[in-house]
C-alpha cells in the first residue's frame, strides 16, 4: 500500500487514533510520519524516522521484507523497521490498534514482528511496557522531534532512571531520579509497566509491583485519554483528559484542552530507597584522571575549594570534555561526607547546576569530574560548588582569613563566630539567584547612599510592599508571568534568611525552582544588613 502526504491517515477501529503524517505546526510543507491523537490533532504520541520531518509528497508503505517504509518523493527509502523485524519477520500486514500500538504481523497470523510500543519516542501509553535497556527520549525543543536531553528507562540493575545525556555524544550523565528498584537482585525491578487501567508501576522480578506515583485514583482509561510523556525539559508528567471533553473541543475550534498533570516528584525524601554507594557517577582512578587532564596541565580556573583543570574522558563512547575539580584541604575523617556530596550533587539535575559526572578517591585524593560548560555552548549561569563547604577542614572555618569568595555573596556566619555549614552555599544562591532576578549586582557602591544599595534588603522590602514591578525595573517579560516572578523571589528571600536552618537544602531549591514543592510565603526579614555594610567598609 502506498500513499502520499496528502491527508493521509490511518484510523484505529475506535477512531481514537491515527497513523500517517502529520503537519508540523509551524510550517507549510514538512511532515512528520507518525501516531497521533486522531481527535486532537497535534498531540503525536510516536514518530518514525528520528524526528525528523520529510517533505511533502513523501510516501509510506509496508513491504514483505522490511515492514513500514518512509521513501521521500524521489522514491528513495529514508526509514524502515527492517533492522528491527524480529528473526526471519515476514510481514503480511500491519494493524493500528485503539491503544495507539502500531503492530506488524507475520505470515503466521498471531505472530508480532515489530510494534511502535517497543519503540517508543517521548511518550507511553496504557497497556504499554518498557524493557530493560529500552529508552524513552524527551524531544529536543517543543517544535523540534529529534532526540533531546533527557532520558527515561530501567538501567539492568533493575533501577528505573531519569537522566540527561550529552546531546552529541549521547553519554548519559548521572541519573536526577532513580526508583531505588536496584538493592536486591532476586526482586530487582525488570520492566516498567503502564497498564490498561492506567496505573504505572515497576514489576519486579518476583512479580511484586512498585508503584511510581503514590496511591491516587486514576480515571477510567474508557472514557479518558491517558498518557505519560517525558517532556523538552525533562519533567516526566502523566495526562489524563476525558474524551467527552475533546469532543466538545473540537466542536469548538496539542489545542485548548486542559489537562490534569501529575507530575513525578523526583526526590520525594519519604518514598526514597537508600542510594548504593556512588549509584550514579562514574569512579575514576587517580592516573585516569592524570591523564585525561594531560598531567593537570590545563588550569580552568580555582574555586573555594580547589582547582579545576580541564580534560577529557571517554565514558565508553567518543570522548567528552570535563572539568576536574582536584579538592584541596580536606579534614581526615571525610571519606562518609565525600560521599554522601558525590550522590547529592550527582542526583540533582536542573539547568544551573553542573552535573556530576564522576569522582577520584584514592589514598588522601580526592576529585570531582564535572561536565564541562564552555561558554559559548551555555550562556546560563552555572553553579558547581554547592555542598562542598563541609568538605572543608573545620578549623579553616571559623576565621575571617578563611573566607574565600566574593564580596556580598558572603553567608552571615562567616563574620559572627558561628557554625559554618554547608547552607552557606545556599546564601550565596540566593544572593546569585536575586542577581539574575533584577539583572544587577548585590552591592551597588553608586546607591551607597541610597535605600537600594544592598540588594538582599532591598529585594525583602520590595516584596514586603507588594512592588515586584520596582524589583525588575518594570522588566515587562518578567511582569507578564508575575507567579513565575514571585515564586523566584520568594526562593531567594528563603535561601538568604539570617538563621541557617531556615534556608531550605538545595534539593529542596531544585524543587520548589521547578514548581514541584510550593514555597512558603512570608519569609521573615533577613536582618544582616548592619554584617553586610561593616563588611564593605
Ligand atoms: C532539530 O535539531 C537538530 C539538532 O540541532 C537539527 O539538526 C535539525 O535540523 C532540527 N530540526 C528541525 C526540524 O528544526
Ligand atoms: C492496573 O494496576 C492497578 C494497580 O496495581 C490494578 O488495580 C488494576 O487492576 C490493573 N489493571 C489491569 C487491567 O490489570
Amino acid at each position: 500500500m502506498t500513499d502520499t502526504t496528502n491527508d493521509f491517515s490511518w484510523l484505529s477501529p475506535s477512531g481514537d487514533f491515527a497513523f500517517g503524517f502529520s503537519k508540523l505546526p509551524n510550517s507549510s510543507n514538512l511532515f512528520l510520519l507518525a501516531i497521533w491523537y486522531a481527535k486532537i490533532p497535534s498531540t503525536i504520541v510516536w514518530h518514525a524516522n528520528d524526528g525528523i520531518p520529510v517533505p511533502q509528497g513523501s510516501s509510506v508503505k509496508i513491504t514483505t521484507d522490511k515492514g513500514l517504509v518512509l521513501s521521500e518523493p524521489s522514491g528513495i527509502d529514508l526509514w524502515s523497521t527492517s533492522a528491527d523485524l524480529t528473526d526471519g519477520g515476514e510481514v503480511s500486514y500491519g494493524f493500528l490498534y485503539d491503544t495507539g500500538n502500531i503492530v506488524l504481523k507475520g505470515s503466521n497470523d498471531n505472530e508480532t514482528v515489530w510494534q511502535s510500543f517497543d519503540h517508543p519516542t517521548d511518550t507511553l501509553l496504557p497497556s504499554q511496557q518498557l524493557k530493560v535497556e529500552v529508552k524513552v527520549n524527551s524531544w529536543l525543543s517543543q517544535t523540534n522531534f529529534t532526540k533531546g536531553r533527557f532520558q527515561l528507562h530501567l538501567i539492568p540493575d533493575g533501577n528505573l532512571v531519569l537522566n540527561t545525556r550529552d546531546l552529541t555524544t549521547g553519554f548519559a550523565y548521572g541519573a536526577y531520579y532513580t526508583s531505588g528498584t536496584n538493592e536486591n537482585p532476586e526482586i530487582a525491578g525488570q520492566r516498567l509497566v503502564y497498564n490498561e487501567s492506567g496505573y504505572m508501576f515497576i514489576l519486579r522480578r518476583n512479580g511484586s509491583r512498585q508503584d511510581l506515583l503514590p496511591p491516587y485514583k486514576v480515571e477510567s482509561t474508557k472514557d479518558n485519554y491517558h498518557r505519560a510523556t517525558l517532556s523538552f525539559d525533562g519533567v516526566l508528567t502523566w495526562y489524563s483528559v476525558p474524551k467527552a471533553s475533546i469532543s466538545e473541543g473540537c466542536a469548538i475550534g496539542l489545542g485548548i484542552f486542559i489537562y490534569h498533570k501529575r507530575k513525578l516528584r523526583a526526590f520525594d525524601e519519604g518514598q526514597r530507597q537508600p542510594l548504593k554507594e556512588y549509584s550514579n557517577v562514574h569512579r575514576f582512578s587517580y592516573q585516569e584522571l592524570y591523564e585525561a587532564t594531560n598531567g593537570f596541565k590545563e588550569e580552568l580556573g580555582r574555586g573555594a575549594f580547589g582547582v579545576v583543570y580541564k580534560g577529557m574522558v571517554s565514558g565508553g563512547g567518543p570522548p567528552i570534555c570535563v572539568a576536574v575539580k582536584k579538592l584541596d584541604r580536606m579534614s581526615g575523617d571525610t571519606n562518609k561526607e565525600f560521599k554522601t556530596e558525590v550522590n547529592v550533587t550527582g542526583q540533582p539535575h536542573h539547568k544551573n547546576l553542573v552535573q556530576v559526572v564522576g569522582f577520584c578517591k584514592e589514598d588522601d585524593q580526592r576529585l570531582l569530574v564535572y561536565e564541562y560548560m564552555s561558554n559559548d555552548e551555555h550562556q546560563n549561569v552555572r553553579i558547581s560548588d554547592f555542598g562542598l563547604a563541609k568538605l572543608l577542614a573545620l578549623n579553616q572555618t571559623h576565621t575571617n582569613t578563611g573566607i574565600r569568595g566574593t564580596k556580598g555573596y558572603v553567608a552571615p556566619e562567616w563574620f559572627r563566630h558561628k557554625p559554618v555549614t554547608v547552607k552557606v552555599d545556599v546564601y550565596s544562591y540566593g544572593v546569585l539567584l536575586l542577581e539574575i532576578i533584577c539583572c544587577r549586582k548585590s552591592i551597588c557602591m553608586e546607591l551607597i547612599e541610597e535605600e537600594g544599595a544592598i540588594l538582599t534588603d532591598w529585594a525583602f522590602d520590595c516584596y514586603q510592599s507588594n512592588r515586584l514591578d520596582v524589583l525588575v525595573n518594570d522588566d515587562r517579560e518578567a511582569l507578564n508571568d508575575m507567579l513565575r516572578l514571585k515564586r523566584l523571589v520568594l526562593v531567594a528571600l528563603w535561601c538568604i534568611q539570617e538563621d541557617p536552618s531556615l534556608r531550605p537544602t538545595m534539593r529542596t531549591i531544585t524543587q520548589m525552582l521547578d514548581g514541584l514543592v510550593e514555597v512558603p510565603i512570608n519569609p521573615p526579614p533577613s536582618s544582616i544588613s548592619i554584617t553586610t555594610q561593616n563588611y564593605i567598609s
